[in-house]
């Protein structure tokens, strides 16, 4: 089968980035954002600062700072209403991967009417979104450079998977600089769904030579620098590093797609409010288990990008060896040991099962479960 490779058509990356790129926006002609992004980014300045920047090249801006943790149908309609109402020519994502899927959201309805939930599943929409530049400031979700776009169902209580040719950013930013006031809590977990990402796609059955490499080059990184970054906030090498590892993870997966850590985390998410990063890191061990039936010799060489010495190892005994690597480093970068301290109760693991067979992500898990596999995987992560 032809391989297609989807990536915004520029990317900044590095120290001076946001500068950078804020002149391409003057070049492009644009003339009115709206800005899309959190209330903790306003609380701290840095929208104050891009709103700032943005008039010194002539750009004016409407902020709409209402975007939830996982963001849902009401913020990109309201979002939508705000940017209809300043009649803005583009749309600007400031922060992490919520702040992105909904500008996603809101520049995909604006071009394309209609509901968001329309939009749910692959490739839904007929016309291009309004213009997107996506500045990152997690690392990450790579939502600023992927066609995945993930909102919350408030009815539903699931999380919609929008994955769409038409939600690829314009211009993604990446700039270290932004990402040094990161907690250490949400630096592990958007750590660990950056692994996560470089993980499902390397054993992904959409798998291709391109989306290799970026995989495992993401795992190299982030295993060189996930807990420095963690540990030492203001190291910006460390934060540029991995700035770099979430964006190569972000081309494995935005086109080799992923497995049921992210089928299975979007109902964590939904159900219970979780954050991605978490539940994720805390699937991430216990999908492999199950998929090392079998991608054992995948499995081995993600534990020699994370360090093992796999050279007189078998496949099996090589994806042993990289299920500890994970579980080794997600207890170091603290994140919880188990779905239990987060709340999740055994009662409602039918139905998160019945929800996560349903999500595009696990279509290409290299494997397909049964409901009582993806059930027993729940269980074992209590
Ligand atoms: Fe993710």
């Amino acid at each position: 089968m032809a391989a297609k490779f989807f990536i915004p058509s520029v990317n900044v990356l590095g120290q001076g980035a946001v500068d950078e790129a804020i002149s391409d926006i003057k070049t492009l002609g644009f003339k009115h954002a709206l800005i899309v992004t959190d209330k903790p980014l306003v609380k701290i300045g840095l929208v104050g600062e891009v709103v700032e920047k943005l008039l010194t090249s002539g750009v004016t801006s409407t902020v709409f700072d209402g975007v939830q943790p996982n963001p849902t149908v009401a913020n990109v309609e309201a979002g939508l209403a705000l940017l209809k109402a300043n009649k803005c020519d583009f749309v600007i994502s400031l922060g992490g991967g919520s702040p992105h899927d909904c500008a996603k959201g809101i520049a995909l309805v604006a071009t394309n009417g209609g509901s968001i939930k329309d939009y749910e599943g692959l490739d839904q929409s007929t016309k291009p979104q309004l213009p997107l530049v996506a500045i990152n400031t997690t690392a990450g979700t790579a939502s600023e450079m992927t066609r995945f776009c993930i909102i919350t169902d408030e009815t539903r209580h699931i999380k919609m998977a929008i994955v769409d040719k038409h939600t690829t950013p314009l211009l993604s930013v990446n700039d270290p600089e932004l990402m040094l006031k990161k907690p250490a809590g949400l630096t592990a977990a958007t750590g660990m769904d950056a692994l996560t990402h470089a993980v499902e796609a390397y054993v992904s059955i959409a798998a291709n030579p391109i989306t290799d490499a970026c995989a495992i080059k993401a795992i190299e990184l982030i295993q060189a620098n996930l807990v420095n970054a963690v540990e030492n906030g203001q190291d910006i090498n460390a934060r540029e590093q991995m700035a770099y590892a979430q964006f190569l993870a972000g081309m494995a997966f935005n086109n080799a797609s992923l497995g049921y850590v992210h089928a299975m985390a979007h109902q964590l998410g939904g159900f219970y409010d979780l954050p991605h990063g978490v539940c994720n890191a805390l699937l991430l061990p216990h999908v492999q288990q199950y998929n090392a039936q079998v991608v054992p010799a995948r499995l081995k060489d993600i534990a020699k990008a994370m360090g093992v010495d796999v050279l007189s190892l078998s496949d099996e005994q090589g994806a042993a060896a990289a299920i500890t690597a994970i579980k080794k480093l997600s207890v170091t970068v603290k994140i919880p040991e188990n779905l239990t301290l987060l709340g999740v109760k055994a009662e409602d693991i039918p139905t998160l099962a019945d929800n996560a067979l349903k999500d595009a992500c696990g279509f290409t898990n290299p494997k397909q479960a049964t409901h009582a596999e993806i059930c027993q995987i729940f269980t074992n992560a209590l």
